[in-house]
């Protein structure tokens, strides 16, 4: 299987022997690309010592009376290839320091951190450098753009920093400015775009060296509504084309929901939940998560899957069908336009279950509790 698949590429065009090698490992392993094992961040003179002490049983409030600060507290989880895992909370915590932690641009105080299987915390300096300039691509809430560079040469920087030649740079930096759509304004500096604009230099940039592993905190906080939303839907798409796998780092809980493939939702460095939108949804672990999922209109984030009868396997003739993947609200229409159940259909066209016109209105009015 193994040589067939490395044929495959080959015959497939140019042979990527880096990227074949990366993808066999993953097909073989099946290791998660970020792994977090009882990862703690305490800050303060003391912090080391506290937390031997406290046996990873750590308590904010007693640590805060020491004089230390807790930011990542016990955090477990792991991401896998091509997952987007959007961390949310509010201000202060803990998002940024445990991305910061898991980039090593902080050194966590106690747990393990595994990138792709190697042990993150036991690499050296050069490593570490390897790692970060060929693997992650980072993305913030402050654009940070050379000012006096312009679009093309602020993405291209990162690639001369690598050593690459310059017109080989220029060359990626164009096409990377083509991806984020700003064809036409290469030559313009940072002060001749928009907070949106600037923002898709700060992503092309990160991008240009090729990263598997993006990080992104609060990339799109600073921006007004609306060119907020046109930023989701742009990062969306480029997902869709690049299938990175992601930590995406959020205070406003309507973006976690439409962007994530999972939540984790972080209170005073604690993990509260981590889960897929709909099951946060549906059924939030917590008091603090459920005030978070009270406003959210059912039919934006629910697909159709989490409301179908799945007992019914035959196709009802003469009606509709949906995908089980479909967000309901995509589909209502669809669905109360006809008094028959629509079928519900795997991505194999496969029927997996029914769903009747009526269920889609005691969603809407959260007169039955979801599945
Ligand atoms: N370098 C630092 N020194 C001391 N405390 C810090 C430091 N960085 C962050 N903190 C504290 O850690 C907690 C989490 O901060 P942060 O991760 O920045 O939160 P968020 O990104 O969720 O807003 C906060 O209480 C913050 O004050
Ligand atoms: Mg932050």
């Amino acid at each position: 299987m193994i040589q067939g698949f490395i044929l495959l590429r080959i015959f497939n065009g140019v042979f990527d022997y880096k990227n074949s090698i990366n993808i066999l490992n993953i097909i073989m392993t099946s290791t998660p690309v970020i792994k977090c094992d009882s990862v703690y961040k305490i800050f303060g003179a003391n912090a080391e010592k506290m937390l031997q002490n406290s046996n990873g049983n750590v308590d904010a409030k007693t640590f805060q009376d020491a004089g230390c600060i807790v930011g990542v507290n016990n955090a477990s989880f792991e991401v896998s290839k091509g997952e987007m895992l959007v961390v949310m909370g509010l201000s202060g915590s803990g998002k940024s320091t445990l991305l910061r932690c898991i980039s090593r641009l902080t050194d966590a105080t106690g747990g393990k951190i595994f990138i792709e299987g190697q042990d993150l915390l036991a690499m050296n300096d050069k490593q570490l450098i390897e790692l970060r300039r060929s693997k992650m691509g980072m993305v913030f809430q402050s654009f940070a753009l050379l000012p006096h560079k312009t679009v093309l040469e602020n993405i291209a920087f990162p690639l001369q920093i690598k050593g690459g030649e310059t017109d080989d740079s220029i060359k990626k930096a164009m096409e990377m400015v083509e991806l984020v759509g700003l064809k036409g304004r290469e030559n313009y500096f940072p002060r001749e775009l928009s907070g949106g604009q600037q923002q898709r230099v700060g992503i092309a940039r990160s991008l240009a060296v090729e990263p598997d592993i993006w990080f992104l905190d609060e990339p799109f906080s600073a921006l007004d509504p609306l060119i907020r939303k046109e930023m989701q839907d742009e990062f969306l798409r480029l997902q869709g084309v690049l299938n990175k796998t992601i930590l995406f780092i959020t205070h406003d809980f309507d973006e976690a929901l439409r962007l994530a493939d999972r939540i984790a939702i972080m209170k005073d460095g604690l993990i509260e939940q981590l889960d897929t939108p709909a099951n946060i949804v549906l059924n939030p672990k917590t008091e603090y998560v459920r005030k978070f999922t009270e406003e959210v209109p059912r039919e934006k984030v629910l697909k159709i899957e989490a409301i179908m009868d799945s007992s019914v396997s035959e196709k009802e003739s003469n009606s509709i069908s949906v995908s089980k993947d479909a967000i309901i609200e995509t589909v209502a229409e669809k669905i109360l336009s006809q008094e028959k159940p629509a079928n519900v259909l795997d991505s194999n066209n496969k029927v997996v279950g029914s769903v009747k016109p009526s269920k889609i209105i005691q969603t809407v009015f959260r007169t039955v509790k979801e599945k």
